[in-house]
């Protein structure tokens, strides 16, 4: 296939393009680009495949579930490449670690190995849930302490998941006041929000939060390699990637171990604890749903902590917050681009070619979900309530062989901390003021625009 041009030689359509300036297309900020990115969607061929022209390069753009299940699914390997933009350069050159890897036998390696090592910390273990369990008991107090007074609680959420990763894969442990872990967290948020607009941008904001972290990193490295003792009980993440580089020093080097810490850091802190945001802005939107979660878990559970393996006997408190994975789709769109030359339906897609997929359209879809705007437990269980029903079109976290590294973690803090929340707490507006609005801010992920809930004591 020669220069790819909308509608010719099986290239999927798109707006016309202009000379230098390329397709020309006003996607509008926010909500309103995914609102933008629907309506081409269904102006196209199929409705759901579309290509436009941006910043001299081609883009094919997914919407909807049967489009994405193509792309991320039925020929995952086929899509399961990263573009590479030039901002990389300046705080990835080489795309080391598992985020920006290409698809390739060196992100397998990395990729499965932090995955195992990560669950045999904890990943569905004890330890980990000892871990999450032991910061929502902190994050509770200090919930307790603040009294009725309104808070904005981004910062003291994000602190909470960040000490459970900083656990696990160095050993540390921070006060929320120490220098330091404020410096780790302004990086780890700079990298979050920049990363979206590293596509077009200088990447420069990333570059400089990527060599804070990587810096601290190094010096984590430095010193474990220091006081490990070799053949002993690796004690974190970073000694258990050390006795690996002892046993495979070709695939697993320090350089590597660098570069996947900054990704666990980038991908696995604020994904969390904006999810949890969005939690707490939906159930002060909603006072009834959260009466029923607060009632099912008094019912069931009782005061105790809870477990993770209570989720089971919890499908109400589960399909409320799986409804609120779905309606704020924080990862709205997750960008690949083509191992291979393949196709989507019937369009040729040439190697190379970058891939956008809409999951927020996927979470919308109305030939997958009844009324998809409304906001309904309900339609993740069955008819007596009793059980979760799973929908094929539910990925929060993407899907496929490139899907969240990190979604057993993930779900597990969110889930314990959304119901511990729910058993000791009523999340409300504070009086005067009305309810936050559910429209998102487009940054890496969808964020809720800053508000303020009173925690009051149940
Ligand atoms: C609510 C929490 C989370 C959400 C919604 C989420 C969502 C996602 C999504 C949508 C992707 C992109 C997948 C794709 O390209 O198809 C991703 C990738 C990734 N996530 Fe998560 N994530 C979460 C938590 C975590 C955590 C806790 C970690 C690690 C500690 C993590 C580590 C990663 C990594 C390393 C990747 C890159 C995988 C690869 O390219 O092979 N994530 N995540």
């Amino acid at each position: 296939m020669g220069k790819p041009k909308p509608g010719k030689d099986g290239f999927p359509p798109g707006p016309k393009t202009l000379p230098l300036l390329g397709s020309m297309v006003d996607f509008g900020t926010n909500d309103a680009f995914l609102a933008k990115w629907s309506e081409l969607g269904r102006e196209y061929a199929y409705g759901s495949v579309f290509s436009i022209k941006t910043e001299g390069r081609w883009v094919v753009f997914v919407t909807g579930w049967e489009a994405a299940r193509e792309v991320l699914v039925k020929k995952g390997l086929d899509f399961c490449d990263k573009p590479r933009y030039p901002s990389a350069n300046r705080y990835n050159p080489e795309y080391k670690g598992i985020f920006d890897a290409p698809c390739n036998d060196q992100w397998k390696c990395q990729r499965s190995f932090a995955h195992t090592t990560l669950r045999s910390f904890g990943f569905g273990k004890v330890s980990l849930e000892g871990a999450i369990i032991q910061e929502v008991m902190d994050l509770m107090k200090k919930l307790q302490d603040q009294g009725d007074k309104p808070l904005y609680p981004r910062d003291l959420l994000g602190a909470h998941t960040a000490n459970i990763l900083f656990s696990i894969t160095f050993g540390v442990h921070y006060s929320h006041d120490d220098p330091e872990f404020q410096r780790l967290l302004d990086c780890s948020r700079t990298l979050m929000v920049d990363y979206g607009s590293s596509r077009w941008s200088t990447g420069k904001d990333m570059a400089q939060a990527s060599r804070g972290l990587e810096k601290f990193v190094t010096g984590q490295i430095q010193s474990h390699a220091e006081s490990r003792v070799a053949g002993e009980e690796a004690r974190d993440f970073i000694d258990a990637y050390l006795a690996k580089i002892d046993e495979d020093p070709a695939a697993f080097t320090h350089d590597e171990l660098a570069y996947v810490l900054v990704d666990l850091i980038g991908a696995g802190i604020e994904s969390v604890s904006f999810t949890l945001l969005w939690t707490l802005l939906y159930m002060s939107r909603y006072p009834d749903i959260q009466d029923k979660v607060h009632e099912e878990i008094q019912t069931v559970i009782g005061e105790r902590n809870i477990k993770w393996e209570d989720r089971n006997s919890l499908p109400y408190s589960q399909a409320t917050l799986m409804e609120i994975q779905r309606a704020a789709s924080l990862s709205y769109m997750v960008v690949r681009a083509a191992y291979t030359d393949s196709t989507i339906f019937d369009y040729k897609i040439p190697k190379g070619t970058e891939v956008w997929v809409n999951i927020w359209s996927v979470h919308h879809d109305p030939k997958v979900w009844k009324d998809p705007e409304t906001f309904n437990p309900g339609r993740f269980l069955n008819e007596d309530g009793t059980e979760l029903v799973r929908h094929e079109g539910f990925i929060p976290f993407s899907a496929g062989r490139r899907g969240c590294m990190g979604e057993s973690l993930g779900k597990m803090e969110l889930f314990i901390f959304f119901t511990s929340l729910m058993t000791h707490f009523r999340v409300e507006t504070p009086p005067g003021e009305a309810p936050p609005t559910s429209e998102g801010v487009l940054d890496f992920t969808r964020n809720p625009k800053p508000f303020k809930v009173r925690f009051m004591p149940r």
